[in-house]
């Protein structure tokens, strides 16, 4: 499936003439989708930039061509006129693109960044008058894979993944046949994408050895993936200096340690020349780390930053660590709390190349989740927020869950009145968890292209309307549809996420998901297990006390005014109550209606939006692709068998403990 590059959907750039001189080895790439574009709406390439109607420079081929072309002069002067959009200096990874008189130019600080910014162009209409822009404004936007090289007997070749096989691997390790990662790979780059981790964060035996043994291999994913302006990444394990390199300890303070990293990254360079770096999940969830050697993370991850930093690499140390052996009878301890306890005493002592990355979070992926503290804690950290494309929590796949809204809201979290944000404190990037895979749509839901469309192009431009770009979604994916089937699919999908919330987990109190595979709701599924999750519903209330008066103290991780504004019952948000406050099923939200009406009204709701959603697609029939329309129907079926299954459960288990009958009489299952 082309997704959302089909020819139709190419921008007519490609009527004029379009010059590109010679730059090094992604010029060919960029010739390849120009000749590309131009061959669809009959342009072509010429060597006389002053008869060009679109030039593609990168910073030192404009030099020579400013003097001729006064579009180019415009481009390259943007970053000296105050008050033009463009203010920063030149930076890796960033393009420029301006339009003076009928002239569009784009500019990259790099060979990367013009590729990437020219395919930002090729996806959208000619720029209206004279304008001037720059992106991306994250440095770094980074796909994590989580396959795994012998499929793991229970999460299978890509842990919660839900589009068939790994892109990367087979049985055996790197796939002989990239041909299918060649295209992956353009479609990244058509969103931003320059970063790639293609291995699982749980390292598991065989793939540790990526880093070392099987370093030709890992050569070719990234071949490939250079063509695109991607970087290659790797997930190391902590123990890998006992694992793979026989030493007998994994100590970060250790001299041999610290030698056996060294070596070994200079190792990978020898292989992969402009390789990322490593990517790092310690002391969490079973995974080894520094704790194991009496030592913090700052020690863990600046031994892999100290062996990268020579190259240029980066350490992507993750900060989901907490305690998945708690005991649930043990009421002081909170999952929630845990990063922030851990990482943000640590602020200031990590090496200028370790980005934390940091779950959008404190939980774990749930539909709706506080923003995390850490993100606020830790201003002399680069940090990196990492959100999930794949959509473990939100319906594997199998529900239409557009994400867009969600991550949005987050990326545009104020901490303050300063206008500081989530985004603006991700100074180092954006990460997060592909749902792409071997499926013939590369995610199993067609639908679920625009949430791997929509992470390329946030991370790019965070501040841009989900709503657009899920239009512009819409309008690449089926360039040849009747406007009002795409305004039908857009509408389908626009309140999706709200729609997924309204029948499953009520007023972020989270999970109430089968344990192990998350799918299908178990509202006490995850109660009295060690894994932190609960909701401590009884028969008078349900939530978390998360506040520092009565609680867990967890609100007072945050910043003013969202410390005082999470612990008062009264001004915390409606959609995150139950993530703060225990209350009685009784308790009016600030919308006027009781909690358990609330649940009652929003999982009936959320049924019939279902419903309607099912209806509105069949009425798109013979008026869409047919293996499009064909999936999308089943799928839509077993989401609407599950959002019963959801609500019947849901409104049985709150009627049971609470006895308030619903209102409006609906029938619940005693
Ligand atoms: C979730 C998910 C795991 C994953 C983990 C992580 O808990 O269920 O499969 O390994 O997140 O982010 O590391």
């Amino acid at each position: 499936s082309p997704a959302w590059l089909p020819d139709a959907a190419l921008a007519p750039l490609g009527t004029g003439l379009v010059h590109l001189p010679d730059d090094g080895p992604l010029t060919d790439t960029l010739r390849g989708e120009v000749e590309h574009a131009t061959a669809v709406h009959g342009g072509r390439l010429t060597d006389r930039p002053e008869t060009a109607d679109l030039l593609l420079l990168t910073r030192r081929t404009a030099g020579a061509v400013a003097a001729r072309v006064e579009a180019v002069r415009y481009a390259l002067d943007a970053d000296r006129r105050p008050g033009e959009l463009v203010t920063a200096r030149p930076r890796p990874g960033r393009w420029v693109t301006a339009r003076r008189s009928g002239v569009t130019v784009v500019v990259g600080d790099d060979p990367a960044a013009l590729l990437h910014g020219a395919f930002a162009l090729l996806r959208r209409p000619l720029l209206d008058g004279d304008v001037v822009g720059e992106a991306p404004a994250h440095p770094v936007r980074m796909l994590d894979h989580w396959d795994n090289i012998g499929a793991h007997p229970v999460m299978g070749r890509v842990e919660r993944g839900y589009a068939g096989d790994s892109l990367f691997f087979d049985d055996d390790g790197v796939r002989a046949d990239l041909s299918r990662v060649e295209r992956y790979a353009r479609l990244l780059a058509s969103t931003g994408i320059n970063a790639v981790a293609i291995n699982n964060v749980n390292v598991h035996a065989r793939e540790a050895r990526l880093l070392t043994d099987d370093l030709p291999d890992v050569a070719r994913v990234a071949e490939v993936l250079r063509r695109w302006g991607i970087r290659t990444h790797l997930s190391v394990g902590f123990a890998a200096p006992v694992t793979l390199g026989g030493l007998p300890t994994a100590d970060p303070l250790d001299p041999d340690v610290a030698a056996w990293w060294a070596a070994t990254t200079a190792r990978v360079y020898d292989a992969v020349p402009d390789f990322g770096g490593y990517l790092v999940k310690a002391d969490s969830e079973g995974q080894p780390g520094p704790f194991g050697y009496g030592r913090d993370h700052a020690d863990g991850a600046n031994v892999l930053a100290r062996a990268l930093a020579p190259h240029g690499g980066t350490v992507h140390w993750r900060a989901f660590v907490y305690d998945h052996r708690q005991d649930w009878r043990d009421r002081s301890t909170d999952r929630a709390r845990a990063a922030h306890d851990h990482f943000a005493p640590l602020d200031g002592r990590f090496e200028p190349n370790v980005v934390l990355q940091v779950k959008h979070g404190p939980m774990d992926f749930q539909v709706r989740e506080p923003v995390s503290p850490v993100i606020a804690a830790m201003p002399r950290t680069a940090l990196a927020v990492e959100l999930q494309v794949t959509q473990e929590y939100t319906g594997q796949q199998r529900h239409v869950c557009y994400l867009g809204p969600a991550w949005s809201q987050v990326l545009r979290f104020a901490f303050d009145d300063a206008g500081d944000s989530v985004a603006t404190r991700a100074t180092g990037g954006l990460a997060a968890v592909s749902n792409a895979g071997t499926s013939p749509f590369w995610t199993g839901h067609p639908l679920a292209q625009a949430n791997l469309y929509a992470f390329g192009r946030l991370a790019c431009e965070p501040s841009v309307d989900p709503d657009r770009l899920l239009e512009e979604w819409v309008h690449l994916t089926f360039p040849k549809a009747a406007p009002d089937v795409r305004a039908s699919v857009h509408r389908l999908m626009a309140c999706s996420w709200q729609v997924y919330e309204s029948y499953t987990a009520p007023l972020g109190v989270g999970f109430m998901v089968r344990p192990g595979h998350h799918y299908g709701p178990d509202v006490d599924g995850y109660e009295y297990t060690p894994w932190g999750t609960y909701h401590f519903a009884d028969r008078d209330g349900i939530g978390v006390d998360r506040t520092m008066a009565t609680g867990t103290g967890y609100t007072g991780q945050y910043p003013e005014p969202w410390r005082s504004r999470y612990e008062s019952l009264d001004a915390c948000p409606d959609e995150l109550l139950l993530f703060f406050h225990h209350v009685p099923y009784g308790h009016r939200l600030s919308s006027g209606t009781t909690v358990v009406q609330h649940v009652y009204d929003t999982h009936f709701a959320g049924v019939e939006a279902v419903e309607q959603m099912v209806g509105e697609w069949a009425a798109l029939r013979g008026r869409l692709e047919e293996d499009v329309h064909a999936e999308v129907t089943e799928r839509l079926a077993e989401q609407l068998r599950s959002a019963r299954e959801w609500r019947d459960q849901l409104c049985t288990y709150f009627w049971r403990h609470s006895g308030i009958p619903d209102e409006h009489g609906r029938r619940i299952h005693p």
